[in-house]
């Protein structure tokens, strides 16, 4: 299904977000390795998390949905899949799973996925579990067979920093007593660090010259709660850009995690000259939460450097178009990451601008973008099969001369759905 957007105006209002993607597979993983019930609320409704929420099923886990939306877990042993667990679209879902799995002796499972996660590198995170003694059958691409067996510990070094590999490790040393610890010299999403602590695992991270080092602790038995979790930096990141750059634009995302590692994005337009307000600051399940609203102004160039990636990993789409509409010449720097997400998204942005437009040059692992505050748009975007170049996109055609088309746009469910409807009700003509 073909989609399109086109300037109409202001985008104004309150912008639905749904729960985030990480702190919602995250909740389901580990709540289903607790004893006793855990129930979520805010859980992204997402293909993703569903593709997650279907492979603890299948290892006999019981998971209900009630009327309010929340989902109550009934964690404890897993048993093993009938067949191949398929992550679909989500390499969070494969690598924590398959994290979770090594770490299971006795226990035995198949993880594949769609065509895009088949081609994802998948050593990063089987390398350092083979070193805790763990066993696969395949090589660094799904599917892949995991053997769960009994590990032993590791001192990992994060690099490159990648929340994911931090997370399979961390959640694999739960079935463990023997010494894990995950160094950063560079510090990733720490999602899993918090909610471990608030299912009462004992974890440590310690602040020292050398990075982050987290460690588990003695006590590594997970126990059921309440978790509630946040609205979508990520995919919040789509409305508000447009505020950013469309004149006239004022929105606001209510509930927003406002985690640190996961603000690299608003931290930047604000550095551009974006007007941003947060508000109603809070502290739920250990995770920063706030209301934000962003207001249209001009917008100038950026330069962001390696160390800021992890940051706004994911925002890089999102980011790419704030500097086609900002003046003068941006650099964004080690984005060699973006080669192996969803799409080879640093080609996908590139083709996308040029094809829009914007003289945009990638330079090694850099980005450079020379921005103006009129863009042509008036393009046909191939996006890959990729959620957010789909999104980043259609939100460049609400602010450029003419409409911007994409090839595709059912695997905006990935990790938004309701994006469409979202926009319209901001006043976008997004159709
Ligand atoms: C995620 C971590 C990031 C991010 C992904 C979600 C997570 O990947 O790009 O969308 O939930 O841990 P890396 O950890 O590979 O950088």
């Amino acid at each position: 299904m073909k989609l399109a957007a086109e300037a109409d105006g202001a985008v104004r209002g309150e912008a639905a977000v749904p729960g985030d993607k990480s702190c919602s597979h995250r909740a389901l993983i580990l709540g289903a390795m607790a004893d006793g019930a855990t129930r979520i609320t805010g859980l992204l409704e997402s293909e993703d998390v569903l593709a997650t929420a279907r492979a603890i099923a299948s290892f006999g886990i019981a998971i209900d949905r009630d009327g309010d939306r929340a989902w109550t877990l009934r964690g404890g042993p897993w048993g093993s899949p009938p067949g191949p667990v398929d992550c679909g679209n989500s390499g969070t879902a494969a690598r924590l799973l398959i994290g979770a799995i090594a770490g299971m002796e006795g226990r035995r499972a198949t993880v594949t996925g769609d065509s895009s996660l088949r081609s994802r590198p998948m050593g990063r995170v089987t390398l350092p579990l083979e070193r805790m003694g763990a066993r696969f059958i395949g090589s660094d691409r799904l599917p892949l067979t995991v053997e769960g067996a009994r590990l032993g510990g590791i001192a990992h070094r994060n690099e490159p920093p990648s929340a994911q590999v931090k997370s399979a490790i961390l959640i694999a040393g739960l079935g463990t007593s023997a010494p894990v610890s995950v160094i950063e010299p560079v510090a990733s999403r720490d999602h899993s660090e918090i909610m471990l602590g608030e299912l009462g695992c004992d974890i440590m991270v310690d602040e020292g010259k050398a990075g982050r080092t987290i460690t588990l602790g003695r006590s590594r038995k997970l126990q059921g709660c309440e978790l509630a979790i946040g609205a979508d930096p990520s995919s919040a990141a789509f409305p508000l850009l447009a505020a950013a750059i469309v004149p006239g634009s004022d929105v606001l995302v209510r509930g927003m995690l406002v985690n640190p590692l996961r603000t690299g994005f608003y931290e930047v337009l604000e550095e551009m000259g974006a007007d941003i307000e947060l508000t109603n600051e809070r502290i739920v399940g250990g995770e920063i939460l706030a209301d934000v609203r962003i207001r249209h102004q001009a917008l100038r160039a950026c330069q962001v450097g390696a160390a800021r990636i992890p940051a706004m990993v994911d925002e890089i789409p999102a980011l790419a178009v704030a500097c086609a509409f900002a003046d003068g010449e941006s650099l964004i720097e080690g984005l060699a990451e973006l080669r192996v997400k969803e799409s080879d998204r640093l080609g996908a942005i590139i083709a996308g601008l040029t094809a829009c437009g914007v003289v945009a040059a990638v330079d090694g692992d850099s980005l450079r973008i020379f921005g103006r505050a009129s863009v042509r748009g008036n393009a046909s975007i191939l996006t890959r099969g990729d959620h957010r170049i789909a999104m980043a996109f259609l939100v460049l055609g609400l602010a450029a001369q003419g409409p911007v088309e994409v090839d595709e746009a059912e695997m905006i469910g990935t990790s938004f759905p309701g994006f469409v409807d979202t926009m319209q009700r901001l006043g976008a003509n997004i159709g």
